[in-house]
């Protein structure tokens, strides 16, 4: 496996790979990998060889949020993408990625970014997508795997690559879980043991959307209240919607296939969590 510092060492690998008839996959991260980033390595090995990228990317956080203090652990990480096949990982600096600075031109999106997670974290998807351009420009992968645990996420960067006409297939991860069902992430390092347990509240209520739906009801306020109403002590919800997968518009019905999405502070950590109504209990993969 290939450790990256620089842009140029990743364009000479690609060029390398292309020689060689091969087609190459992208997984982006932050890094701090847990099992969710190593099943999207799987993904993507099923294309060909994998690029993982490691940047902790300043321009997605806001000014109060936990940037100085995410968790990083490139040594731990360098370990599992080994042991995950990945053949090369892509770890810059900052300075490497934005040598002048911050930007003067970046990605913003016009739809879907002021709902959802975008209400609470303005400027956050226009840091996403810029990375993400970014990453996807240097490795010129024709694969790019993301999780389905940033459900929003996912979707601003299929349209960005649609819409801006990336000739790359975007493909989604599921959501992997804890044996519990907590939806894996890397800010469930910062949970105290009390907030690890009141953490399950997220999946137990997308849970409960998915039995009320199958029980028939289709009335998307029931569903809100629901994910809006957390019955832990510990756990203050941010957003609880209902809402087009595709579109990320609130649905006034729902049907096969809704997005019910949750997002929730457990002691000082931000959570986030989803599920399509319809697939079958959130716990049922676990
Ligand atoms: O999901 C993440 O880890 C990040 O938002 C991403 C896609 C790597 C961009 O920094």
């Amino acid at each position: 496996m290939i450790l990256a510092r620089t842009r140029a060492e990743v364009r000479e690998w690609v060029a390398a790979q292309r020689r060689e008839g091969q087609r190459t996959a992208l997984v982006p991260t932050m890094g701090s990998l847990h099992e969710g980033h190593l099943s999207l390595v799987g993904i993507g090995a099923a294309c060909g060889p994998v690029c993982l990228s490691i940047f902790v990317n300043p321009l997605q956080f806001g000014p109060n949020e936990d940037f100085s203090r995410y968790p990083r652990d490139l040594e731990g990480d360098l370990e599992l993408a080994r042991s995950a096949g990945v053949s090369l990982v892509f770890a810059p600096s900052v300075e490497e990625m934005y040598p002048g600075g911050e930007p003067w031109v970046s990605i913003v999106p016009d739809r879907g970014a002021d709902v959802l997670c975008g209400r609470s974290r303005p400027g956050h998807f226009r840091g996403v997508l810029t990375v993400v351009a970014k990453l996807l420009n240097i490795c010129t992968p024709d694969v790019a795997v993301f999780g389905r645990k940033d459900y929003q996420q996912l979707t601003l960067i299929r349209r960005m690559v649609s819409d801006l006409d990336m000739a790359i297939n975007v493909v989604a991860g599921p959501i992997v879980r804890e044996p519990d069902g907590l939806a894996m992430s890397s800010r469930n390092r910062y949970l105290s043991a009390s907030d690890r347990q009141s953490a399950l509240a997220l999946v137990r209520a997308l849970d409960r959307c998915e039995r009320l739906f199958e029980g028939g009801e289709r009335d998307p306020e029931l569903f809100r209240q629901l994910l809006g109403n957390s019955v832990d002590p510990g756990v203050s919800v941010e957003y609880g919607e209902v809402m087009d997968p595709e579109t990320l518009e609130s649905t006034s019905r729902v049907a096969q296939g809704t997005l019910c999405a949750i997002a929730a502070r457990v002691g000082a950590t931000r959570l986030i969590d989803n599920h399509l109504l319809g697939s079958g209990s959130p716990l049922a993969s676990i």
